[in-house]
């Protein structure tokens, strides 16, 4: 599949524009809320004040700008140039200009783009699933963290990655296979328009996969939880209980959703 990377790119770009105007996202409530970090990620990292902060695959960056809004100096990584530009604006229009930079690259470029290490690299919902190698991944991982540094990861589940649009049977291989899942789709996860650029290519990445790449490069695991909520409605049957842990309802089986990982460089 050679040409993931464009295909992926161009996908993205246009989900962009869509995701910007979108009630998911709510960009307008987010620079009036002044949001800051998810709490559960906030418990997990501590107080990240003057903490060199590196979001691989930041998107738009409203996640990587809550990090700076909780003291953090950010630096946003992704490949969609139009993710960026508006990230870098986002930035300006929230006052956190000074303590945020944007960059365009293939995350497998990230070392080379970025050239410096972090006390903090932080990927978070929706990233691991558009790449095709975990091993590469986790080479990044290793390169841009300072030593002592820290990794937090909290993402969909490779267990719900593997199920059917309805979140019931396994649809997909749990493990990473080299050739892609590739969607057709008009439509993003979010509300709002259409896309031009419809085809995309996914690969799932098992639980034990992710741990051992990571451990193979030396870092030290000190958390590791398989939640059974997820931050938005991947599936019609998920309810939200409480706000903002969207769970499958009482009476089916519970499943893993999504998965949080805290690790410290050697
Ligand atoms: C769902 S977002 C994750 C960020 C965050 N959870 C959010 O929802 O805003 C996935 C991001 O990965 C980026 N991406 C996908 N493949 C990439 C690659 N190979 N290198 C850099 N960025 C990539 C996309 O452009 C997109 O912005």
């Amino acid at each position: 599949m050679s040409d993931w990377l464009e295909v992926n790119r161009a996908n993205w770009d246009d989900r962009t524009s869509v995701h910007l105007g979108s009630r998911f996202y709510d960009v307008a409530g987010w620079l009036e809320r002044g949001d800051g970090p998810d709490p559960y990620e906030a418990a997990l990292l501590g107080d990240v004040t003057a903490q060199r902060l590196v979001h691989l695959q930041c998107h738009f960056g409203l996640d990587t700008l809550a990090w700076a809004r909780a003291g953090a100096i950010v630096t946003g990584l992704d490949f969609s140039e139009p993710a960026i530009a508006a990230a870098t604006e986002l930035a300006r229009r929230a006052g956190l200009s000074e303590r945020a930079r944007f960059v365009v690259a293939n995350v497998f470029e990230a070392p080379r783009a970025l050239g410096e290490r972090f006390d903090v690299v932080y990927s978070n919902i929706g990233a691991l699933c558009w790449l095709p190698s975990i091993e590469r991944w986790a080479d990044v991982v290793a390169a841009l963290l300072a030593p002592g540094a820290r990794l937090l990861v909290h993402d969909v589940h490779p267990l719900l990655m593997s199920l059917d649009e309805d979140g019931t049977t396994p649809a997909y291989s749990y493990f990473e296979e080299s050739e892609p899942i590739v969607e057709d789709s008009e439509l993003s996860y979010v509300d709002g328009g259409h896309l031009e650029h419809t085809t995309s290519y996914q690969w799932n990445h098992s639980l034990g996969e992710i741990v051992t790449a990571l451990l193979s490069r030396g870092l030290v695991i000190s958390h590791l939880e398989e939640h059974d909520w997820v931050r938005y409605q991947a599936f019609a049957e998920l309810i939200e209980a409480p706000a903002g842990f969207w769970r499958a309802p009482s009476g089916t089986a519970r499943r893993a959703l999504s998965f949080s990982l805290l690790a410290t460089a050697p």
